[in-house]
């Protein structure tokens, strides 16, 4: 595990973008698992600007979210399709037919769409690349502390606490209490994992005096997969 402490957001953005591209030069068809919130809204800027200013080519790249609200049509404007699209898909030439998200639709069966969407990270070949952010209450993705260690993809209740969170963004209309999430077992199988943390609120779930700067839900993942060592950190001093 590396950690990266950046002195500023910009620049864990720029980290984290950086970090994004070289796996791209690497591997054009990388297959890429990427987050939602405000964490990532940097990092998503700097590669929309390498596409629009240095033609940075995403036309074979392959992605998966990492979750998605139940009870939300994908054009709903608070989806996490809908975010993806805004900050990143449509301003870059990424393929529509590589581009992965759970559908929480309303009256989807959740289980079967869980079932197919772990099954077409399987049949992609698994993620070379995971990006994710972390909840203030220590959640990655929507896997919610307590949350077992071989979890595959599938649907969740949310904690009190991520939807009180998510109010902000909601305004009047009412937070979803379910969502569908890739599984931390899921996520482990991903060959290398970036995970960013952006902002005081995350201090207690970063943890960095006590646990030297490894997360308290992460360390319990790298307690199983420590061998492996496949995980970087960025996050902002
Ligand atoms: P944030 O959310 O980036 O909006 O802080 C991160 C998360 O809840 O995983």
């Amino acid at each position: 595990m590396r950690v990266l402490v950046t002195p500023d957001y910009r620049t864990l953005s720029r980290t984290a973008a950086e970090l994004l591209i070289k796996a791209l030069h690497a591997k054009s068809n990388l297959r890429l698992g990427l987050p939602t919130g405000r964490t990532p809204l940097g990092m998503y800027e700097e590669l929309v600007k390498k596409h629009q200013e240095e033609h940075l080519d995403f036309s074979k790249l392959m992605t998966f979210n990492l979750d998605e609200y139940l009870g939300l049509p994908a054009d709903h404007p608070k989806s996490y399709h809908t975010y993806m699209r805004q900050h990143f898909f449509e301003q870059v030439n990424i393929s529509p037919a590589n581009i992965h998200i759970p559908d929480g639709s309303p009256g989807i069966d959740a289980d079967r769409e869980s079932e197919r969407y772990e099954k077409a990270i399987h049949d992609a070949g698994g993620l070379d690349l995971l990006v994710v952010g972390i909840g203030a209450n220590g959640h990655i993705a929507f896997n919610e502390p307590g949350s077992a260690f071989d979890s595959r993809t599938r649907a969740v209740d949310l904690a009190p606490e991520t939807i009180a969170n998510a109010t902000q963004y909601f305004g009047n209309d009412r937070v979803p209490a379910r969502a569908i999430t890739m599984g931390i077992g899921t996520m482990l199988e991903a060959r290398r994992i970036l995970l960013l943390a952006a902002g005081t609120s995350k201090a207690d779930a970063v943890d960095r005096r006590r646990c030297n700067c490894i997360p308290v839900s992460l360390r319990v993942w790298m307690r199983q997969r420590i061998a492996q060592c496949k995980c970087q950190m960025v996050h902002e001093q």
